[in-house]
Order: structure tokens, then sequence, then C-alpha cells
């Protein structure tokens, strides 16, 4: 078992946790003044999004210094405080490397652009204008960020480049060997720096198709764009470097590899543990990103997911990041809304699987429509007045507490506090114990507490459509196979570890369902912990969420 398998990873999106310096922008140093509140709420794991040197023409994930911090953000020596602060307190610190582009200001990019016969010129991917006819595009993929073609004109060579997001962070080449040094390098440094592993932006994308071929047509626009992306990104060629991610991590020991895959393509992410396991770790489970709410919708998802692993590796769930809506908001309904993000969050924390938090989640921080004056986001911008794609909502500060800058900043925040804060606050619901922070806390002391809970297998008990209930019994199973069910040849664990029972009523009304006679409520958002469920209890309330342990009667 690995330290990754049973952590709790937590996102922190730099710019919007905590402002040290009044400039209204979150920092290196704000975050290290709140490691004491992550450790609280019971976390393992750091996963801080980009905060390297960056023009921010998309906020971090356009880097022109891949080993360096920005001055937004502090410096080095803040870096390095923070990390040894975390880790003084338990805390893993994972970082994002975005190398599937470098922003257009990289020192690599200007070179490269300047000339053909440029030495870094064949580090990013480049197509000639046609010597005569009309200048069109060499094939039809397209610029996610910009809605146009993804080749972008240089006059200077005269070429096309390539870009996927926007026309600021050109597309590096993987199958140029000096390149790919360089980058092993960057690994390198941020591993020798001690960084606990790494959040791998765009990982499946990393590779084009050599002949270019224009993508196949597909009747989906989000997120896909009416196209299949099977020559843009998402080539076979990337598995290599992945290897060679592996072997340079498995090095250093105890550093953890995730990428982020190309959309919900489940057999893609799969694939990124490789053949023999010899790979990235884990790949992000986006699913519940876009699950619609229901018990069946994630018993079904969560099923499908667990199945399309390859044996030797390790679920993970998520239900909120920096790209998409909070659920909170994606499941909102009237009143009911914070009864709604209580299952989720059982949800989250009691399947088998590592669970990644989006800060705010543990609050409720929802997300509400900004005017245009307020965007940030490129996406958001260039598709304005269409609600759903700029990304702005979820990256609003993070709420502290009722003051005028939510405890995030002194000074003008840099996207607006939600106005919500006055009352959706870490302040107000620290002290609570009903609040929706203390329900998280709970669950995160019973997942890091019971064994069964944190790294046991897994049994969906029933198909009702309303009420998603399962069985988590102490492992059986070797570590690291994500099925479903309990299997493999392992004794029993000498310990009688508990078993837990989980149950969740997504319906807004009360639901009949067998409840187990003698279990122990461990948490619960109707009955108290500690009371045993006696022979007359057959129901759920609306939204009720019950974890138990059997205990045997
Ligand atoms: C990833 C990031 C996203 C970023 C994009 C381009 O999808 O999660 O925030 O804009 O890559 O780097």
């Amino acid at each position: 078992m690995d330290w990754w398998n049973d952590a709790v990873f937590y996102q922190i999106y730099p710019r919007s946790f905590q402002d040290s310096d009044g400039d209204g922008v979150g920092d290196l140093a704000g975050i290290e003044s709140r490691l004491d509140y992550l450790a609280g709420l019971g976390v393992d794991a750091l996963w801080i999004s980009p905060f390297f040197k960056s023009p921010m023409k998309d906020f971090g994930y356009d880097v022109s210094d891949y080993v360096s911090v920005d001055p937004l953000f502090g410096d080095m020596e803040d870096f390095k405080r923070l990390l040894a602060a975390a880790h003084r307190r338990g805390l893993k610190v994972v970082v994002d490397l975005v190398l599937n582009h470098t922003s257009d200001e990289h020192p690599w990019f200007r070179e490269a652009r300047e000339a053909r016969d440029s030495p870094k010129h064949d580090w990013y991917i480049w197509k000639p204008f046609p010597e005569r006819g009309p200048r069109r595009p060499p094939n039809n993929w397209i610029s996610l960020f910009e809605l146009r073609s993804a080749w972008y004109e240089n006059p200077a060579t005269p070429e096309w480049y390539l870009r996927t997001f926007t026309r600021n962070q050109p597309e590096v080449n993987w199958r140029n060997p000096e390149l790919r040094r360089a980058m092993y390098g960057v690994l390198e440094a941020w591993l020798d720096l001690g960084v606990d592993g790494f959040r791998l932006d765009v990982a499946t994308g990393y590779f084009k198709d050599e002949l270019f071929r224009s993508n196949p047509f597909k009747a989906r626009l989000v997120p896909d764009l009416l196209q299949e992306h099977l020559y843009d990104r998402n080539r076979p060629e990337v598995h290599g470097v992945f290897r060679d991610f592996r072997r340079i991590a498995d090095s250093y020991g105890g550093r953890v590899l995730i990428a982020e895959p190309h959309g919900q393509d489940r057999s893609l992410a799969a694939s990124c543990h490789g053949e023999a396991g010899d790979e990235l770790h884990m790949a992000f489970n986006f699913e519940f990103l876009t699950r619609p709410w229901g018990a069946a919708s994630f018993r079904d998802s969560a099923r499908r997911w667990y199945g399309a692993l390859p044996p030797g590796a390790w679920p993970n769930f998520t239900l909120s990041n920096h790209d998409q809506p909070r659920h909170v908001h994606r499941y909102r309904k009237g009143a009911d809304t914070e009864a709604r993000a209580r299952v989720a969050a059982a949800l989250l924390l009691t399947l088998r699987g590592t669970p990644f938090l989006y800060y705010g989640e543990e609050i409720g921080m929802g997300c509400r429509r900004l005017p245009r004056k307020a965007l940030r986001d490129p996406l958001g911008i260039r598709t304005w007045p269409f609600s759903g794609f700029g990304r702005d909502p979820e990256r609003t500060p993070m709420q502290w507490d009722a003051s005028e800058g939510a405890g995030f900043t002194t000074g003008t925040p840099w996207l607006p506090v939600n106005p919500d804060a006055r009352v959706r606050n870490v302040a107000a619901q620290e002290g609570d114990p009903g609040s929706l922070l203390s329900f998280y806390k709970r669950l995160l002391t019973l997942r890091r507490n019971i064994p069964a809970l944190r790294s046991g297998d897994l049994e969906f008990l029933g198909e009702d459509p309303d009420v998603l209930a399962f069985r988590r019994s102490p492992s059986r199973t070797a570590v690291g196979d994500g099925a479903e069910r309990a299997g493999g040849t392992d004794p029993a664990p000498a310990r009688a570890d508990p078993e837990v029972l989980v149950i969740l009523n997504f319906a807004g009304g009360r639901r009949a369902f067998p409840l187990p006679e003698g279990g122990r409520v461990l948490a619960g958002t109707r009955r108290p912990e500690g009371s045993i469920l006696g022979a007359g209890d057959a129901g759920l309330e609306a939204y009720e969420v019950l974890v138990l342990e059997r205990t045997g009667t």
C-alpha cells in the first residue's frame, strides 16, 4: 500500500486560496498560513495548481519558466518554506506540471519562433504555409479555448504553430529527444526539491498524429467541439514517456504521478497505468463531474470505473475542480442544496478509491454567474454570454470569514467574493457541530481511522434507484486491485477490523430501505452518532446519510 492509495487530496487553486500581501491574489505564504486549517480538516495531501512564472494568459497553465515561482505567488524560498511546513504537519505536496505546452513567452518558444534553423525550433510543432494558393490550415484541429483553428500563424518562419488551448500556449514536440530531456529535467528539479509528486496537465495530449490527420466528426459539442480527438491528442506514443516518468519518480521513491486524461474516456484513463503497471499511478476519473444527481447514476458510474481499471490499478473520485462548475452548484435544489452536499460528501469520502477535494467544497461554496466585466478566464470571455463554459465561477476566493474580503484578502480580490461568504464561511462553520465543515471533518476522521474505509473492498447492496448502499470490508484483495468485490486469495486480516455500511438516500423524500438491526451509527445526518439501529428502523429520511458500523449482532 502506498501513501497515495489511502490519502485524501485537497486541490488548491493558489490565486484564490489565501492572499498574504494584500494584492488581491492568493500566494504561497498565504497557503502556508492556512496549513493548520488543512491539517485540522484531516486531508493528507495538497495538489497546488500552477504557481510557476507565467504571463497568466491561462492563469498559470501557461508556464514561462518551469522551475520557478511567479512573483505574484512569492519566490522559491516561500515554496521551500511551504513544503517544509506542510511536511512537518504530515501533509504531502503535489505540484501541477503543464508539459503539453509552454507559454509563448517561454524562452524556448521565443527562440523557436525566430527562425526555422533555430536550435529550439523543433521543440514545437510547426507546419509551413503553402507556397502558393490560399493559406488554409493544415488540418481541422481546433483550439478548445478560442473556438477556431488550432494552427496559429508565425509569419517570421513562415509557418503555423500548433496550440489547442489559447494562442499563448504553443504545444511542444515530445518527439524531439532534447525537448524530452529538458522536460525530464523539470521533473527531477522538483523531485530534488522534495515534492511528493505531480499532477500532469493534459498528460494524454503530449503526442499528436505523426501524419497530422484531421479528426473525425463526433456529434458532441461539449467538451469535444464536434470532433473525436483521435489525432490531435491521445496517441499511443505517450506511453513511452509515461514509463520514463515512472522510472524517474521511482528512483526517488514514494512519489506519485497523476494524469489529467482527455475528457471522460475511461479506457484512455485506465491506459495511463500501462499494461505492465509501470506507467502512472493514477489518472483522474472525471465522470462524477458530469453525472446527473441520483443513486443509480453514481452507482453505475463507480461500477463502470471499477470495471475499467486494469489489475493492480487503484481508483479515484472527484466531484469538483478548477475547470468545472462546483458540484454544490451543479446539484443545487433550493432548500435541499445543503442536504445534497452532505450526500455527495459521504459518497466521495466512503467509496473505495482516492478522493480529491476542491478547496471550499467542505464549506459548500457554490458558483454564481459573474458580470462580464468581472470575467478573467479566456474561455469564459470567449464564450460569454453563454454560461457553463467559463471557469471563473468555480475559482472565486476561499471564504474564510464574513469580512469584506472574506478573510482571503485585505485588498481587492482578483475575482469577486461570492456574496454568500457573509454567512457561508469557515469561521461560521468551524464552531458549529451541525455544519457541513464539521460533517466533512467527521467523515475524514472516520476514513483515517477505519481501515475498511481507507482501503477495504466494496460491494454494492441492491439496485435501488434512490438509495445507494454499499459495504466496505477489510481488504482481502491485493492492494491496488480496483475491482469492486472481494476476491483474491489473501488471508483475512488477523484483527477483526470493523465492516462499514454506507447508505445514502439521494431522494428528497422518505424511502423504505432495510436497515441492519444492531448497526451503530458512525456518522449520519438524522440519527445521532453512536446510536444503535433497532428492529423497527426500516426507512430513510429525505437525503439521509448513514454510515454504520456492523457490530456483528
Ligand atoms: C487543463 C487544466 C486547465 C487548463 C488546460 C490548459 O485542462 O486543468 O485549467 O486551462 O489544461 O493547460
